[in-house]
């Protein structure tokens, strides 16, 4: 599918509807997210930290766009935060789940940082991340049909100076996602990673804020509306989809999301031997 190609809302509804799951819904992507699914005519179920901007969000969907749309005040970081999700979900069928908080809660030296709060990034990132798939995507699974799309980034693809925490735990979501399309894409089930860099959201302009640094326009970053419309457009062509190379592939000249997928493919051909290919 071209990168660019629009998404037929019928066709979306029918494979991923009729409740969207949006963990990490108030403000950046995980604004544009809602705001593009719900244009699409799917129901929304918001999940973030502050109860105000999800109540803002969630008024102008439901008028704007005539869905139904249920917030859920919740912090990631703590554990049993998939049960409280759980439990406000009730009987709403999500068809596509989409899990984009992330960011860490600083750029830091590791030990500069606080234990409690990179316990609290592998706890987001990585355990309510592994919970909401097992969960939802197991549903799905049973269903036959649905989606998830894991928002990950550069950061997945190996250790940098100030980020040791947050790049351990995009590592796990990416392999997390890799292997759940490697396990679903014959159960009627896609999976992606978005495997993203900077983009102009509030978090990234809070953090470097900190550091006394602003976004210019000669960063040329992206804005979140564009990372989402590929990126749901994308839904269907997972392992991993990595901004901006995949967007602009070139004639003989394999893009890192390309990679990705091969190796997926080669590595659970090799693994079949030694553990079976059911
Ligand atoms: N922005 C970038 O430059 C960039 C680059 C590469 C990858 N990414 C990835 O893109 C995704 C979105 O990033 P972002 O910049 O928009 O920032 P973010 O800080 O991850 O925020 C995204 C959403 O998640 C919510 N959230 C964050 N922490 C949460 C927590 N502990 N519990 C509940 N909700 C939480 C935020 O709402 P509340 O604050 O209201 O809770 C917000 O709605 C992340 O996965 C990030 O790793 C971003």
């Amino acid at each position: 599918m071209s990168t660019t190609a629009k998404i037929d809302s019928n066709e979306f509804r029918t494979k991923y509807g009729p409740w969207a799951l949006i963990v990490g819904a108030s403000h950046g992507l995980g604004e544009a997210f809602p705001r593009q699914l719900a244009a699409l005519g799917m129901n929304c179920i918001l999940v973030a930290r502050s109860a105000e901007k999800l109540q803002a969000l969630q008024g102008q969907l439901e008028s704007e766009f005539g869905i139904e749309v249920l917030s859920l005040t919740q912090d990631l970081s703590l554990p049993g935060a998939t049960e409280r999700m759980v439990e406000a979900v009730g009987s709403r069928e999500i068809g596509l789940l989409v899990y984009n908080a992330g960011s860490p809660p600083y750029a830091k030296h590791f030990l500069k940082g606080d234990m409690a709060d990179w316990s609290g990034l592998v706890v987001k990132n990585a355990q309510t991340l592994m919970e909401t798939c097992f969960h939802f995507g197991g549903e799905m699974v049973e269903r036959g049909r649905g989606g998830v799309v894991l928002v990950g980034s550069h950061a997945a693809f190996g250790g940098t100076k100030k980020l040791s925490v947050y790049t351990a735990t995009k590592a796990f979501g990416a392999n997390l996602g890799e292997s759940l399309w490697a396990e679903w894409s014959d159960k009627g089930v896609d999976v992606i990673n978005l495997l993203i860099a900077n983009t102009d959201t509030p978090t990234l302009r809070a953090h470097m804020a900190e550091h006394g640094l602003e976004v210019t326009p000669e960063m040329n970053i992206p804005i979140p509306e564009h990372i989402v419309r590929v990126g749901l457009a994308q839904l269907p062509n997972g392992p991993s989809f990595v901004f901006p190379d995949d967007e602009h592939p070139q004639e003989g000249k394999p893009t890192r999301g390309q990679h990705r997928r091969d190796y997926v493919i080669e590595s659970t051909r090799i693994t079949a031997t030694f553990v079976g290919d059911d």
